[in-house]
């Protein structure tokens, strides 16, 4: 889809993912599905070593449907590393940090990559709202600054946005380009502006379901069924945003919105700010538009 004729990042250099949640997990693994070392970083422990189990786990699980053969599993497995910070960076090509939506959490996280990466590595953010703009204008080398922009679930979807800003150099973006491809995946080029391409087109379905819903105009359940029945979606706006998490879906809102200075079409919702106030987060909490949990009786997507 994008029209631009760089090489790929050389497999010989590693990547650095910053940030073992639900997007960075997935990240991880699809660089070193590709044959990349990979050091994932996180600055939570616990969370770093959960990171990892759930890339293990989605692995086996392939291996157990006869997706993938186990002697790949243990190639792609031991391409990853947990790192605390202390593995060698000298062969790093690229960084991309998949860490809570918030600039000037991921300008601190970012700096210290600027300064201390070989000169030619890209730093990348997976950020789905933020400026990457004003993100490179913070860091040291803003022509090395780019977003990478990967769906949810990064294994699985092809779409990867990568966002240049006015400062960053087109070779990275020719690189980005490339390495996405060389990844599987089907990268578009675009602009830096708010929420990119597909969170700006897709903010009207969720502002739409949670107007609809706090007007207690249907449930969550009848609105996804009438989108994926009726609308040909794939999945419904509420099973969606608890894919997504509540914390980020709500975050990425409030950044558009701020970002188009208030204007009402984007205005966050009431009703999701309190799934987000009540840790009610979707999937990864075990519980948000709906339950997740084991032994649950209220409704499942
Ligand atoms: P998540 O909450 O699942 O994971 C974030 C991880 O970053 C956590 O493990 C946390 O401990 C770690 N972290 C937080 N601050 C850190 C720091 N300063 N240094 C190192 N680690 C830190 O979040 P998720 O969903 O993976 O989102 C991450 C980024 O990806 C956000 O910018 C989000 O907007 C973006 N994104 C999210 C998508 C989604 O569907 N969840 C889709 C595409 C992009």
């Amino acid at each position: 889809m994008a029209d631009t004729h760089g090489n790929a990042l050389p497999l010989h250099r590693a990547v650095i993912v910053i940030g073992a949640g639900t997007m960075g997990g997935g990240i991880a693994e699809v660089a070193a599905t590709a044959g990349h070392r990979v050091l994932l970083r996180d600055a939570d422990a616990d969370s770093l070593a959960r990171g990892i189990a759930r890339i293990h786990a989605g692995l086996d699980k392939r291996v157990a449907r006869g997706k993938l053969d186990a002697a790949t599993r243990d190639a792609i497995v031991s391409r990853i590393h947990a790192d605390d910070g202390s593995a060698g960076t000298a062969d790093v090509g690229l960084v991309i940090e998949a860490i809570v939506e918030n600039l000037d959490t991921k300008v601190a996280a970012l700096t210290p990559y600027a300064e201390s990466l070989p000169a030619d590595a890209i730093l990348a953010t997976n950020t789905s709202s933020l400026s990457v703009t004003a993100l490179a204008a913070r860091l040291p080398h803003p022509t090395r600054v780019a977003g990478l922009h990967f769906f949810n679930p990064a294994t699985v979807l092809p779409l990867v946005e990568v966002v240049a800003g006015p400062a960053t150099a087109p070779a990275v973006v020719d690189t980005l380009v490339a390495t996405a491809r060389a990844w599987k995946k089907s990268p578009v080029v675009c602009r830096s502006t708010p929420g990119f391409i597909v969170n700006r087109i897709a903010r009207p379905f969720y502002g739409e379901t949670l107007r609809l819903l706090q007007e207690c105009a249907a449930t969550p359940a009848t609105l996804d069924a009438v989108l994926r029945e009726s609308g040909g979606f794939r999945m419904g706006p509420c099973e969606l945003m608890d894919l997504i998490g509540h914390d980020v879906n709500f975050a990425v809102t409030c950044s558009v919105y701020d970002a188009f200075f208030q204007d009402p079409r984007y205005r966050p919702s009431l009703v999701q700010q309190s799934l987000v106030d009540a840790g009610w987060l979707g999937r990864k909490s075990g519980r948000g538009f709906f339950d997740y949990r084991e032994a649950a009786d209220a409704p499942r997507p």
